[in-house]
């Protein structure tokens, strides 16, 4: 039976050109699927040419997201960015072996078709430790860990003290991604960028949210991860799941089915947020495409103005607090509109 570095030799035969982003963390709904889908669209607005595996053939929910994003594209007779897209189904055979060997081959085929023709590769995981997610984490050149906001979640990264919160060691996952990252130094001498991202943070400040940052600082330097702010607890990030769209997607009423409100505009600040603090390698060729793209989209299509948000009132505010005028950010969109 192979290891997992020979598997990987294997399936890197030379430098694989894409950039791979892993959404991981072994705690079920804690953003991974979300956040994958947001990176992907959002990399695709800027101009790269994105490829998505989903190795979590039970739920897919990745893969559901972009085939509803494919169903409201033509619904709407817009187009929508679309990445190729891979689902690896799971080998349910008896002998462990074999289905590590199906599901290896399953996997290696998919990269085999995006590695040359893509610049981003984004992979999903399932909140569980299978034989493929731990492949996919030492290949990964960033792996980003959302993290529910709460010390509920923590125990993910670390085992910590309910009493007095003081870290006491250390969590099977975050034994997984050391692994993870000395296999791939061992391949190719790479360090695996580690992003925790504190995902459905209160829009108010809060005890819990001060108690985590400072959980996650000594942390950090320990396991060897850095963490940045994600997105905030809002009710749209649920919303755009049925119509496979995201908040970097234009904001308007007929692309969104619904009436658009300051939470968008908010959401849509998040996720560029996230997408420069993870500092990926975006480079000039995507940029022009991009902004080629952006010129022909906009000659197309007017979205709404600020003043169209302010008149329209909330549009169904999430409660999140992001919905009055008094907190509108300007209207800014650097990861500009693109058509696939
Ligand atoms: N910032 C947020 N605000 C509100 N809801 C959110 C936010 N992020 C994720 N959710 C919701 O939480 C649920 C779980 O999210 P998601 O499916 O992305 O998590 P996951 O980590 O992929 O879960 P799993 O481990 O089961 O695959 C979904 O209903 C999603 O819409
Ligand atoms: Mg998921």
């Amino acid at each position: 039976m192979w290891s997992d570095v020979e598997r990987r030799n294997n399936v890197r035969r030379g430098p694989i050109s894409a950039h791979v982003i892993v959404l991981g963390n072994e705690k079920g709904g804690s953003g991974k699927s979300t956040t994958a889908m947001h990176l992907a669209v959002a990399l695709m607005k800027a101009g790269q040419r994105v490829a998505t595996i989903d190795l979590d053939s039970r739920q897919s929910t990745l893969t559901h997201y972009i085939d509803r994003r494919r169903l409201w594209g033509r619904k709407i007779n817009q187009p929508l960015e679309i990445p190729l897209h891979f689902c690896i189904a799971r080998a349910e055979g008896v002998r462990v072996d074999d289905n590590e060997t199906a599901e290896f081959g399953r996997f290696a085929d998919a990269i085999t078709e995006i590695e040359h023709r893509h610049d981003f590769l984004v992979i999903d995981t399932p909140g569980a430790d299978t034989f493929l997610s731990r492949l996919a984490h030492s290949m990964a050149d960033t792996l980003v860990t959302p993290l529910n906001d709460s010390f509920l979640d923590f125990d993910v990264l670390a085992a910590v003290d309910p009493q007095t919160f003081e870290l006491t060691g250390n969590s099977h996952y975050a034994e997984l991604v050391r692994e993870a990252r000395r296999q791939r130094r061992i391949v190719d001498g790479k360090m695996t960028d580690w992003v925790v991202v504190r995902n459905r943070l209160s829009t108010l400040g809060s005890r819990n949210r001060k108690l985590v940052g400072e959980g996650l600082n000594e942390l950090s330097g320990r396991l060897g991860f850095r963490f940045v702010e994600g997105f905030a607890e809002r009710v749209i990030y649920r919303e755009f799941f049925p119509r496979g769209l995201t908040a970097v997607d234009e904001i308007g009423e007929q692309a969104l089915g619904m009436r658009p409100s300051l939470s968008h505009v908010t959401a849509r600040l998040e996720v560029q947020g996230l997408l420069s603090n993870l500092r990926l390698p975006l480079d000039d060729r995507g940029r022009k495409r991009a902004e080629a793209r952006a010129e022909w989209f906009m000659s197309a299509y007017r979205p709404l103005e600020v003043d169209d948000l302010l008149d329209g009132g909330d549009g169904g505010g999430d409660g999140d607090g992001g919905d009055g005028p008094a907190t509108l950010p300007p209207m800014l969109p650097p990861v500009s509109p693109v058509s696939g």
